[in-house]
């Protein structure tokens, strides 16, 4: 493995999320009123954080990853004054024992997975801060494997599935927000408990237009204190295509298939995958 990448307790991290801090995540100290924004990488985080940033009249800030940084992370998240907002990639398993225990709110973003290993393909070889690689289908190896940044997408999204019915989880569909995003939107407001109009809910549908985050990915580029996704600060990497069923470009028929067979055996109980069954 190349050395932007390193193995914790199985699963690929970047460097930058150093082993001290994966080891100490216990010893986050979670407030009741924070939020969660998790995800596997690729599936429509920033796109959700976007959603929340601009909900007005609310007192929250975002914060960089849980998981970025070194072991003075939780000294500067306890800096924060308002209601933060956390993002992480990490699964189930791995999220500080305080949050669960404080039932803090937590929303899952998930999105089918074909286009999620293509997206994750264009951020390796876009992305400094990922291992080179070569072709489409040896990429297409690892992310099977879960030789991946974040490990498999199939535990990931199992590890969150488990716990789908809880009342402090919401889990958001990428797909449904293409589909229906003032819905979506709605539904994240409604979670949060927080009181928008609709003329207001509006407006957050047209300033969380794909196109709209695309243009302003330039002027608000590489702002640190602006880090959504544990690998990169630079958002002119995350805007590509913002599409459902671009992996038919990607997979040859045999990689379809063998996609499938891997699929339906490790998601052969799972309801949330369900939902790809259309668009994949
Ligand atoms: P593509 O690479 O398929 O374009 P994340 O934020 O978790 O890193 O996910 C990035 C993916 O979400 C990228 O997918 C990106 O284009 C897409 N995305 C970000 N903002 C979006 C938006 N407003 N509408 C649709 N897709 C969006």
């Amino acid at each position: 493995q190349s050395s932007v990448l390193h193995k914790f307790k199985g699963i690929l991290y970047s460097t930058m999320c150093s082993e001290e801090l994966l080891n100490s995540l216990d010893f986050f100290n979670a407030r009741e009123d924070d939020v969660f924004l998790v995800s596997y990488p690729k599936s429509g985080t920033h796109w959700v954080a976007e959603v929340i940033e601009n909900i007005p009249n609310v007192s929250m800030s975002l914060t960089s990853p849980i998981e970025l940084g070194d072991i003075s992370k939780f000294e500067e998240l306890n800096m924060y004054c308002k209601r933060r907002v956390i993002p992480t990639h990490l699964s189930y398993n791995m999220l500080p024992m305080n949050i669960k225990q404080k039932q803090c709110k937590i929303i899952y973003i998930v999105r089918n997975p074909k286009d999620t290993a293509v997206s994750l393909f264009h951020y390796y070889r876009d992305n400094p801060n990922l291992p080179g690689i070569e072709t489409w289908a040896g990429f297409l190896e690892l992310f099977l494997r879960g030789d991946v940044v974040y490990g498999s997408w199939f535990d990931h999204v199992l590890s969150w599935e488990e716990h789908k019915n809880d009342k402090n989880i919401l889990i958001i569909f990428y797909e449904e927000m293409k589909r229906d995003l003032s819905k979506s939107i709605k539904k994240i407001i409604n979670f949060l408990g927080i009181n928008v109009s609709d003329s207001e809910i509006n407006k957050i549908t047209r300033k969380t237009s794909f196109s709209e985050m695309k243009n302003n990915a330039a002027k608000e580029n590489c702002d640190p204190n602006h880090t959504i996704c544990a690998l990169t600060t630079n958002r002119n990497l995350v805007f590509r295509k913002g599409a459902v069923g671009d992996w038919i470009n990607y997979f040859t028929s045999k990689q379809k298939r063998v996609f499938d067979e891997l699929f339906t055996e490790k998601m052969k109980d799972s309801e949330l995958a369900r939902h790809f069954e259309d668009s994949s």
